[in-house]
């Protein structure tokens, strides 16, 4: 370790080097403390990459290359007797069910939930797993989660480890809050927190990268696809592997619907090993049909051949709007990041270099430090870039992957925004609608109002059912009052 006056003649040629020495602008105005933390936090950056990065993705625009042939995905339908639309891909779903249960069982399958975004739109102070979720007990959302960890631990006699990725953003608050809540029954020694990587937050017009305090560099987290190198760098491949787990089940953090381990899924994913299935079991995805040509979810296309996603921000209009010969959209398998990933896949990602992700570029409002005044600004405009890896952009680097449909009211109720759209309240109504939706299968009557939606409030823990199959037979009220709210 350099004494604290050797340590800026260390970093400042090679800061000149890249044309950033604006970093240390203040650095002797800091407190030693603070100058320690500056230059622990600019060490701590790929600051030799950063020349080729600000000239390819902030100085000019990337443009977006749509590949030559463009496709609609090909789908494994939810109904595997449809073979209207699964035409080749028609399968066997209880031959599927038997292969993901037997590897849920032998302890092969973990589950992977990336909580390292900053739920900016959401407005919501803290980690967005945090937020309270349930439609009638406002358990949180990591709450919802971890009952379904330990309702398929239970179910399967078995241990389903969870790996969770935080950011500098949030980490302790997300570690305290487990411990805060007992880690709601399962046990800590198979829950494992890991950090994601920052990427530097960068002036649009200028390239330079900017400073949110004096004695801080404006960093971002480096987006979900910044998972790859953090399960490894953090031992997190290793510590899979020491435990036999073979796949992951990725999630994101704002979906309440989610179906975690989900055994079908993870049957396809894996192929029947005789070539009836193609899938090369390195990743697989789930799709829901789009709600309309204007709802903001990527999409599944093939890219000259290849499965990937076309994010919702560089769809064109006229692909948006696009309608087969049936009048349905032509772009409709949307993709509810929802991903079987294996370890060994991983492992490739993080090690070998040609199969890095690609960066994305998001320009944003970016609080930072006049260097002029010393003033913190807080821009009303678009001042700054910041850079991201996307988890499914690894699709295009599988030697082959399938999507599977799964349906909207099963599996899709994400809160993102404070209000309308894809907010607590549509979430709320999507939990109330599957409850009742598995209640009347199990024989309970559910009161409707005229325009079909359940007349009433309902939530169902995954430690009652994690399936709707688990409901018959249970102690369940025969009828349910209208307009009562009812956790089960
Ligand atoms: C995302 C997908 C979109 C998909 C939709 C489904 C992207 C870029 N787009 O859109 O294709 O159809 O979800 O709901 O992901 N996260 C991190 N670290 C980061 C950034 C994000 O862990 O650095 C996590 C967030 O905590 C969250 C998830 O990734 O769980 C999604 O991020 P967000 O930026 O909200 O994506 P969306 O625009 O909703």
């Amino acid at each position: 370790m350099p004494s604290l006056d050797q340590m800026p003649s260390q970093i400042k040629p090679r800061l000149a080097a890249i044309n950033q020495q604006h970093l240390l602008h203040f650095y002797a105005s800091l407190a030693p403390a603070q100058q320690i933390a500056l230059i622990d936090q600019i060490a701590s950056l790929d600051l030799e990459s950063l020349p080729k990065l600000i000239s390819e993705y902030v100085l000019t625009k990337p443009q977006l290359k749509l590949p030559a042939k463009l496709a609609p995905a090909r789908v494994y339908p939810n109904d595997p007797t449809d073979k209207a639309r699964g035409g080749e891909h028609a399968w066997d779903q209880a031959a599927a069910r038997v292969r993901g249960e037997a590897l849920i069982r032998a302890g092969k399958v973990a589950a992977f939930v990336v909580a390292g975004g900053q739920g900016s739109r959401l407005g919501f102070e803290g980690p967005k797993g945090c937020y309270p979720a349930g439609s009638v007990t406002n358990k949180p959302l990591f709450q919802i989660f971890a009952e379904q960890i330990l309702a398929t631990q239970r179910r399967y006699s078995t241990i389903v480890p969870w790996y969770v990725m935080t950011s500098p953003l949030n980490h302790d608050q997300t570690t305290s809050f487990f411990r805060q809540h007992n880690y709601w029954g399962l046990s800590p020694e198979h829950v494992r927190f890991f950090q994601q990587g920052v990427a530097p937050s960068i002036d649009m017009k200028t390239g330079k990268v900017l400073l949110a305090a004096k004695h801080e560099v404006a960093t971002n987290p480096d987006g979900h696809g910044g998972c790859v190198r953090a399960l490894h760098v953090s031992g997190s491949l290793a510590d899979m592997q020491k435990r036999g787990v073979e796949h992951l089940c990725y999630f994101q953090v704002d979906n309440p619907l989610v179906r975690v381990i989900d055994p079908i899924f993870l049957g396809l994913h894996v192929g029947d090993g005789k070539g009836g299935i193609a899938t090369s079991g390195e990743m697989s995805s789930k799709m829901v049909a789009k709600a309309g040509p204007e709802e903001k979810v990527g999409v599944f296309v093939l890219a000259d051949g290849k499965t990937e996603v076309l994010e919702y921000s560089d769809m064109p209009a006229d692909l948006q709007n696009a309608r087969d010969s049936r009048g349905n959209l032509l772009y409709n398998a949307g993709s509810i990041a929802i991903h079987a990933i294996s370890v060994e896949f991983l492992s490739r990602l993080a090690t070998d270099a040609r199969f890095t992700l690609p960066w994305h570029r998001a320009e944003k409002k970016i609080p930072h430090v006049n260097l002029e005044t010393g003033e913190t600004v807080s821009p009303s405009a678009n001042n700054g870039v910041k850079l991201e890896k996307f988890i499914f952009d690894a699709l295009a680097l599988c030697k082959q992957s399938l999507v599977y449909e799964t349906l909207r009211e099963e599996e899709f109720g994400p809160i993102k925004n404070a209000t309308g759209v894809d907010s607590v309240v549509t979430s709320k109504a999507l939990q109330t609608s599957r409850a009742a939706k598995w209640l009347e299968a199990a024989g309970v009557s559910v009161p409707r109002k005229t325009d079909g939606a359940p007349d009433c409030t309902l939530e169902l823990s995954a430690l009652t059912a994690l399936a709707p199959e688990e409901l018959r037979g249970a102690k369940l009220p025969k009828a349910i009052e209208r307009g009562t709210t009812i956790a089960l």
